[in-house]
């Protein structure tokens, strides 16, 4: 699961980086002009008739955008923030060098850019400088009346100096160069000059300026005070949609807008909020956190990079969080909390199990599953992972577990834990190297050579595993698949029987039949019959097992079983079974032996089950038969 996850936020990068272009086609009026020279011009600006909202016209001349009606040049256009930068002429007044008394040039360097009423001079980017040596200027706002000083804004400072050295580059605090700071609300600005004598400075100070400009764009240089006309400078102006339609001319904040429809509400992306101006009247839109673009056109807002990452980022948490409780609900439903109580068997979290389970480590596979190998707690353990999920009762399969768990003997693998947070329970056996029986005698061209000891011990220590297991005092288990496949081998050569009880639970689906529970070659023709699996259906199981240990021959039930049918004719025809034992054993070994345990195998494959032994029977038999091996614990195996 982890690792298409962690895909997802770079998949998401991808789709962001895909959709910002997108987003970009979109922040103009569609048949619009995106840019004009260098200048991105995005709605709700605009260069032509129905490109832009009223108030927001752009002209392209040469190249170069101006506000329409203007010949200000336009430097940057910014959506959001709203703001606009400008370059506006210089108010200036130059005096006349034969009469410095008298001006001879001047301007009010006025900046009337407002037709609409949109922008406003920032007050807080921008501020008011006065340059000059005998000099009183003040910048102001239209004049609401012809003959009384009564200006929106009147403001301004006076610059004088000494002479001609002590005005200093990057100081403007009054000699040479002073400044005020702008306030809110401007709509426009023109620059009037008191005019004094400029009598002995008219070569270091021939003129008085003033300007709005940039805060961080302008610092004084003495030679500023030279005469040049043709000065700009840089200006923030606030924009901020204005529109107004109540009879008394005010103008719709974000609340009045949005229930509008002409002029239309301005905030027309999803993902975008309206925002009151805080220079004058009006709203303007920003996206949402986690979203960037032009909130002013349909779609404009998209996903930011970190946008989109907050999102694979919560999506990442959910799933985890999905994952948390699936993984608590697989523990429920597999009788976690019954397990948990009983404290039979250690329960495995997924993360313990997680490094094991990796192809690297697969040492069997069948349709039941994986089995992998691994170190658990610094023991080796198998754990097998079943393909399919069974319907399973959680009592059942945790009843199941208290039952195997309690099966301890040495001719059985042992349970150590299971992993009840998947699906379908995985479980961990102790780990037997050396394989099963089935490969032993069948596998590979270099066949082990096993003396008749050996076999005999197999043999006889299978039946003592699985006489225990039919005789657990409170409730018999069966194992219902008896095979070599499933008696599986340690070092020294100890058997252990493997896959009964919850294993083959899980193994059982829910839609097959019996006859894919256990092997055929194996079964027992009663229990085919009667579909009822008694004890005596694993001692016929166990018949064949030991005709193949014998005979080092595999038994099949595709050739009609003739490995059985083989003993069972000489059985019934009173013939020694000579020529069906291994050469290997036969040869050199005690044949009388080999009669006798054919003669046990043909008894446990008797078709009428009141005739076959019991295991216990079968122990007690194998018994007679030669002592239990001393010699054996064989390091030359
Ligand atoms: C400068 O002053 C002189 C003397 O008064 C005058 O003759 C001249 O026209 C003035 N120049 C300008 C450009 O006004
Ligand atoms: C200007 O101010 C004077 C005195 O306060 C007042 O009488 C006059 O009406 C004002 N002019 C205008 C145009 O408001
Ligand atoms: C102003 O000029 C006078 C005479 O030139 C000089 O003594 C004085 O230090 C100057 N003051 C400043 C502040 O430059
Ligand atoms: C002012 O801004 C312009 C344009 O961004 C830049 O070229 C110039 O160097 C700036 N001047 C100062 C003093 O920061
Ligand atoms: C100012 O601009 C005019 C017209 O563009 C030009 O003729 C003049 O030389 C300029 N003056 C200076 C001082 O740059
Ligand atoms: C709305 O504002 C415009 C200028 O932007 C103005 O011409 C018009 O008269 C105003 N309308 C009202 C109702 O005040």
């Amino acid at each position: 699961m982890s690792t298409p996850l962690f895909l997802l936020p770079a998949l998401l990068l991808a789709a962001a980086a895909a959709t910002s272009k997108t987003a970009e086609s979109l922040t103009v009026a569609p048949g619009c002009q995106a840019s004009c020279g260098s200048v991105d011009i995005p709605y709700p600006f605009g260069i032509g008739s129905g490109c832009s909202r009223k108030g927001f016209e752009i002209d392209c001349i040469n190249n170069g955008p101006v506000l329409t009606g203007t010949s200000f040049e336009v430097v940057r256009l910014s959506v959001d923030p709203a703001e606009s930068l400008v370059r506006l002429p210089v108010g200036f007044k130059c005096y006349n060098a034969s009469d410095p008394s008298n001006y001879e040039d001047s301007s009010y360097g006025e900046t009337f850019i407002n037709k609409e009423g949109v922008y406003r001079i920032s007050n807080t980017h921008n501020m008011v400088v006065v340059l000059g040596c005998n000099t009183f200027a003040q910048a102001a706002s239209t004049k609401t009346d012809g003959t009384n000083y009564t200006y929106a804004f009147y403001t301004g400072c006076m610059s004088y100096c000494n002479n001609s050295a002590s005005a200093q580059d990057g100081l403007c605090a009054g000699v040479g160069c002073c400044h005020v700071d702008v306030p809110p609300g401007l709509t426009d600005n023109f620059f009037k000059f008191t005019t004094y004598e400029h009598n002995g400075m008219m070569d270091y100070s021939p003129c008085d300026y003033g300007f709005l400009v940039d805060r961080t764009n302008y610092t004084f240089k003495r030679s500023d005070l030279l005469r040049d006309p043709n000065r700009t400078s840089l200006v923030w102006l606030d924009w901020a949609i204005r529109d107004n339609v109540t009879v008394s001319g005010d103008i719709l904040s974000c609340t009045e807008a949005a229930k509008t429809t002409t002029p239309k509400y301005a905030c027309v992306s999803d993902h975008s909020k309206c925002v009151n101006s805080i220079n004058g009247p009006g709203y303007s839109c920003s996206c949402y956190d986690g979203y960037e673009g032009n909130a002013y056109v349909v779609n404009g807002c998209t996903s930011t990079i970190g946008g989109i990452l907050v999102i694979a980022f919560m999506a990442f948490f959910i799933i985890i969080r999905k994952e948390r409780r699936k993984t608590k609900e697989f523990y429920e439903k597999n009788g976690g909390l019954t397990l948990e109580k009983a404290k039979v068997i250690k329960l495995f979290k997924k993360e313990e199990l997680k490094k094991i389970l990796k192809s690297g480590n697969i040492i069997g596979k069948g349709g039941f599953g994986e089995v992998y190998k691994g170190l658990v707690d610094n023991e080796l353990v198998a754990v097998k992972k079943p393909i399919r999920s069974n319907v399973l009762e959680s009592t059942q399969f945790a009843n199941e577990v208290i039952i195997q768990s309690q099966v301890i003997h040495k001719n059985i693998v042992k349970l150590i834990g299971c992993c009840l947070e998947v699906d379908t329970p995985m479980l961990v056996y102790e780990f037997i190297p050396k394989g099963s029986l089935d490969d032993i005698l069948h596998k590979g061209d270099n066949k082990v050579p096993l003396s008749l000891d050996v076999r005999l011990s197999i043999i006889k220590e299978s039946a003592h595993g699985l006489a225990y297991m039919h005789s657990q005092a409170h409730t018999k288990i069966l194992h219902g698949d008896v095979k070599p496949a499933n008696i599986l081998l340690n070092g020294n050569f100890v058997p252990k029987l493997s896959d009964f009880g919850i294993s083959r639970l899980i193994a059982i689906d829910k839609d097959h039949t019996a006859n894919v529970i256990g092997d055929m070659t194996y079964m027992d023709p009663v229990y085919l019959q009667t579909g009822r699996l008694t004890e005596k259906s694993d001692v016929y199981s166990f018949g064949v097992v030991i005709l193949e240990v014998i005979s080092r021959k595999k038994a099949t039930h595709r050739d009609n079983n003739s490995l059985v049918a083989s003993f069972l004719e000489c059985r019934k025809e009173g013939r020694k079974a000579t020529e069906l034992f291994d050469q290997e054993i036969a040869a050199t070994e005690d044949l009388e032996l080999l009669e006798a345990l054919a003669g046990i195998a043909v008894e446990c494959l008797n078709i009428d089950v009141d005739h076959r032994p019991s295991m216990t029977d079968v122990v007690s038999r194998l018994a007679t038969l030669r002592a239990w091996p001393t010699r054996f614990g064989l390091s030359d195996y």
